[in-house]
């Protein structure tokens, strides 16, 4: 029980990798708060956590929406140990197709969001407390299509440095987790046809050393290693799990 009486705020938590890592830090003895933008999604997730979770509702490219989750997550426990600041998501658009509104969105959720998660959630920390950033693969390498995803990424991986250095001095800990191809509901939601997906997910398959996708609950382990205090002299760092795609 790594995480016994610590309170892990999760941002992304209804799919995917925050899911998987919800269920880990609830297995490891965290009280959850759960934040997703998709109602049915959140209840779904909700019965996944056994009904034990306190889920939120929230659009993460508004900062109202995040204090109110945070807001939210005072009154019901008075305190975050762990924040998991992994919501996220884009589509693909080749540079002619890339338009402001495209840019503004996509750096409302993957980097603004982002921002704000830690600044209100950090604001109820104490000594001890530990951040988790989600970035990605893409802020290493090249991937056509994707760049605003790529740059917001970075951004954020920029962001876990700044604010590490930051939040040392009231020790607090700010870690990234970077994945690289994981098998999630991310990609249904990136505007490729079933076609292409799959050609794409072949062609990422054979550059990764490992020849295969990565597992959420693999991610959930490094989450959880960065959570507790099996990391005590870990901040402002990047954890890559992604099959040796970036490394070779
Ligand atoms: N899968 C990969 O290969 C991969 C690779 C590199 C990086 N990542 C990163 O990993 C993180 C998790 O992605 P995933 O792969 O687990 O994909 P996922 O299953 O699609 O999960 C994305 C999560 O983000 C939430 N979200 C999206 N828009 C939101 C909004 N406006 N407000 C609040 N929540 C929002 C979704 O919740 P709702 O549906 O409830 O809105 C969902 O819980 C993302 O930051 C992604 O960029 C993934």
């Amino acid at each position: 029980m790594k995480l016994s009486n610590k309170v892990a705020f999760i941002t992304g938590g209804t799919s995917g990798i925050g899911l998987e890592t919800a269920k880990l830090f609830q297995a490891e003895g965290a009280s959850i708060v759960l934040v997703g933008s998709n109602a049915e999604r959140l209840a779904e997730a909700g019965k996944a956590l056994h009904g034990k979770a306190v889920l939120i509702q929230a659009d993460i490219r508004k900062v109202s929406d995040i204090e109110r989750a945070v807001e939210e997550t005072r009154r019901k426990f008075g305190k975050i140990d762990v924040v998991f600041a992994n919501a996220g998501a884009s589509t693909v658009a080749p540079l002619d197709a890339v338009t402001e509104d495209y840019i503004n969105d996509n750096i409302a959720l993957n980097f603004t969001g982002t921002f704000f998660t830690i600044q209100k959630t950090t604001a109820l920390m104490s000594a001890g407390g530990s951040v988790i950033v989600t970035t990605s693969f893409l802020n290493t390498i090249g991937y056509p299509g994707l760049s605003i995803l790529a740059a917001t990424k970075a951004a954020t991986r920029s962001l876990v440095r700044t604010l590490g250095a930051e939040l040392a001095s009231r020790g607090i800990r700010v870690n990234a987790v970077s994945p690289g191809a994981i098998a999630t509901p991310f990609y249904s939601k990136i505007g490729l046809p079933d076609d292409v997906l799959a050609q794409v997910a072949a062609s990422i398959t054979d550059k990764v050393p490992l020849k295969r996708f990565g597992q959420a609950e693999e991610l959930a382990k490094t989450a959880l290693f960065l959570a507790s205090n099996d990391s005590s002299y870990t901040t402002g760092t990047e954890l890559v799990v992604d099959g040796g795609l970036t490394q070779f």
